[in-house]
């Protein structure tokens, strides 16, 4: 993998304060790391950006200072300059562009505006309803460079994707996967999979920095609580027992803004769940964290895979070329709310397998089998050529009694000769 180290950072900001003033601004970071930092981020200045004031809350406005002008298709050639400029003035090898800018409200699909890469660059240079993550995505796609979505918008509506399929370039996204959604992510799974029904899930989160402040705004809210709701989907649907076809937990999800907090967000959510006999179980987790702080690493990690998946081929001996992994890299989802998938490809939000998939496809890479925890060898009493047994200590002196073990019972003198791991 690229070494953090030598990833090269640049960028684009509504805003125009250098990421020094831009840190002590956002009041995340305590004051002496602030002061260590502060030599490292003067430099940076962002470079002016698009901005549609339709498309994020009208509470957003006093930022945007540092903005381009013209139409959308002149503000998209500048940012396609931008980044062939960056490319060139600072030798990277590979660019990748991610958005996490504020979130936008959802975009009309409509046809023959953005349902084909056709008619989305149509739009484009015609002024039609086009967001500005989505303009940034075209720019990407077109300079060849991958583009992540950070935020829960549908900055990728159907003529985004099949633009960066037809030019071989990855996409990833939606909205980064921090804090409330994560747990959800893994603590849904554990409760469906261990037969305990979700019948109600509640999320409340209050949070006052400026992500909050924009969520305020109900377009954009709605964005993310699309984005937040529809993380349990498959793991309701692993278990056709527990849920009949149609059946669905009660999930709502609330934001509200309150400054006082910064950026140390709260997440309230209550789990209700129905269990045997009539009775129900119920978990509240009260979680506290410093939002952005979650998010920075996540960034990275985003940056890090879509570099090494872009060096992935996948192939069958004596069946063509290895091809590369599809455009949309769903492999992205571990990092994502709301994981991007190709059309037909199944949507999975449980985090450990998702987790699974990237773990088995770098075994693959080094040639390593996959990882399936099954440890069969370990699960019979003979032992197996190639299960790496315990040693087997003396047996000890006859008993009269049989003693109880896991699936029943077992003579005396066998007891010690249970491998741990099948335990
Ligand atoms: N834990 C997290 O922080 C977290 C988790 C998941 C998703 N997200 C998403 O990431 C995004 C950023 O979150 P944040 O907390 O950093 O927000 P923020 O408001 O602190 O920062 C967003 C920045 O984007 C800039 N901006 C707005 N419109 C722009 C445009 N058109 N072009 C360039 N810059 C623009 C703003 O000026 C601001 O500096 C949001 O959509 C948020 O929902 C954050």
């Amino acid at each position: 993998m690229v070494h953090p180290d030598d990833v090269v950072f640049d960028g684009w900001d509504i805003s125009s304060l250098n990421l020094a003033e831009a840190m002590r601004r956002a009041g995340v970071l305590d004051w002496p790391l602030q002061e260590q930092l502060r030599p490292h981020m003067e430099a940076l200045t962002p470079r002016p950006s698009i901005y549609l004031p339709e498309f994020i809350a009208a509470n957003q406005e006093e930022r945007a200072d540092n903005i381009l002008t013209g139409t959308k298709a002149e503000q998209m050639a500048q940012i396609r300059r931008d980044i062939r400029d960056f490319r060139h003035s600072s030798g990277v090898d590979q660019v990748i562009v991610l958005w996490t800018a504020n979130t936008e409200r959802f975009c009309d699909v409509r046809l023959g505006v953005n349902d084909t890469a056709e008619n989305l660059l149509r739009a484009i240079e015609a002024g039609l309803e086009v967001s500005p993550s989505t303009l940034f995505a075209v720019a990407s796609i077109l300079e060849g460079c991958a583009y992540i979505n950070g935020s829960p918008q549908n900055t990728f509506v159907p003529g985004a994707v099949e633009l960066a399929v037809q030019r071989n370039v990855f996409i990833g996204g939606d909205d980064f996967k921090s804090g409330q959604t994560k747990l959800k992510s893994v603590l849904v799974d554990f409760l469906i999979s261990s037969g305990i029904k979700p019948v109600s899930i509640v999320s409340y989160n209050h949070l006052g920095n400026n992500d909050g402040r924009n969520l305020s705004a109900p377009a954009q809210f709605r964005s993310k609580e699309i984005s937040k709701s529809g993380v349990v989907e498959d793991m309701v649907r692993s278990n056709p027992v527990l849920y009949g076809p149609e059946e669905r937990p009660d999930h709502c999800v609330v934001i509200k803004y309150v400054p006082y907090v910064g950026d140390s967000k709260r997440a309230l959510d209550e789990y209700t769940s129905e269990i045997a006999l009539g009775g129900t179980n119920t978990l509240v987790i009260h979680n506290v964290c410093e939002d952005s702080l979650l998010a920075a690493p996540i960034i990275l990690d985003l940056v890090i895979l879509t570099e090494l998946c872009q060096r992935i081929r996948v192939g069958v001996e004596g069946d063509g070329d290895p091809q590369p992994l599809h455009s949309v890299l769903s492999l992205l989802g571990f990092l994502c709310k709301a994981p991007l998938v190709p059309e037909g490809a199944p949507v999975v939000n449980a985090l450990f397998r998702q987790r699974a998939a990237l773990e088995n496809l770098f075994r693959a890479c080094v040639g390593l089998p996959p990882q399936n925890h099954m440890q069969l060898e370990y699960k019979t009493q003979s032992s197996w050529g190639c299960a790496k047994r315990p040693s087997v200590p003396a047996a000890p002196p006859p008993s009269k009694t049989a003693v109880p073990h896991l699936n029943g019972y077992v003579r005396p003198g066998e007891i010690n000769s249970q491998p741990a791991s099948g335990l």
